[in-house]
């Protein structure tokens, strides 16, 4: 009789900072599927209130402070070090709030991913809640983009959409973005596991599968038509 082959789940090692909110959304819609496994998560901050959620859930945590460092480059050799003790498929930055050097990008070159509360290339850095606001944007949202050296300006995988409304403060703006984020950045995952789409040897997203790129926030379409 022939053999099936087995495929092996890819492995997911996340990077968080804080909350780890859409850590918890990627863990989630990772625990329904058997072609994926979260494997760690890990954290460069002690009050990552993340980490201690993703403990609870029985996943391999580790805190790896970044202030214990001499430098940016011993701190990102110390993170590589122990991210590729769990030989991951895929490094998934969610909240991670560091710069991270050339050679970490190099050394993950292709799988790894940033999610970034704007729509790219608009607002890079940081506040870009508060800059949509200021710019009178009427539409914000965030993006899902494979890493390079250059920052929040790899090459973008998938978008999410929101209306800003007049009454919108930073708050509600960025709770709003937020709620969105957590279907976007499951959903990026998944298509990279499947194989719908990867970055090629030029450094574009190629895609193997039509698939939703873009999530737009069921108020869009009332705010469309006001
Ligand atoms: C998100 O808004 C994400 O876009 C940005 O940092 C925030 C992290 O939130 N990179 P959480 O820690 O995932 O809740």
């Amino acid at each position: 009789m022939a053999e099936v082959p087995s495929t092996k789940p890819q492995r997911i090692v996340i990077l968080i900072s804080g909350r780890g909110s859409n850590m918890q959304s990627i863990v989630e819609m990772a625990k329904g599927h058997s072609d994926m496994e979260v494997v760690a998560v890990i954290a460069n901050r002690a009050d990552s209130a993340g980490l201690i959620w993703a403990a609870e859930q029985g996943i391999a945590t580790e805190l790896i402070e970044h202030r214990d460092f001499a430098d940016r480059l011993a701190f990102d050799q110390a993170l590589m070090a122990r991210i590729d003790t769990y030989q991951p498929d895929w490094v998934v930055l969610a909240g991670f709030m560091r710069i991270l050097t050339d050679v970490f990008v190099s050394h993950y070159m292709a799988k790894l991913i940033n999610i970034h509360p704007s729509l790219l290339p608009l607002f890079p850095g940081l506040d870009t809640h508060q800059r949509a606001l200021s710019a009178a944007c009427t539409v914000h949202g965030s993006t899902v983009h494979f890493v390079t050296p250059e920052l929040d300006a790899g090459p973008t995988i998938a978008q999410s959409l929101v209306p800003v409304l007049q009454s919108d403060n930073e708050e509600s703006l960025t709770a709003r973005v937020l709620g969105m984020e957590h279907t976007l950045y499951p959903a990026v995952v998944e298509y990279l596991v499947r194989g719908d789409c990867f970055l090629n040897e030029q450094g574009e997203v190629q895609w193997s599968q039509p698939v939703q790129r873009l999530f737009a926030h069921s108020a869009l379409k009332d705010f469309m038509s006001n």
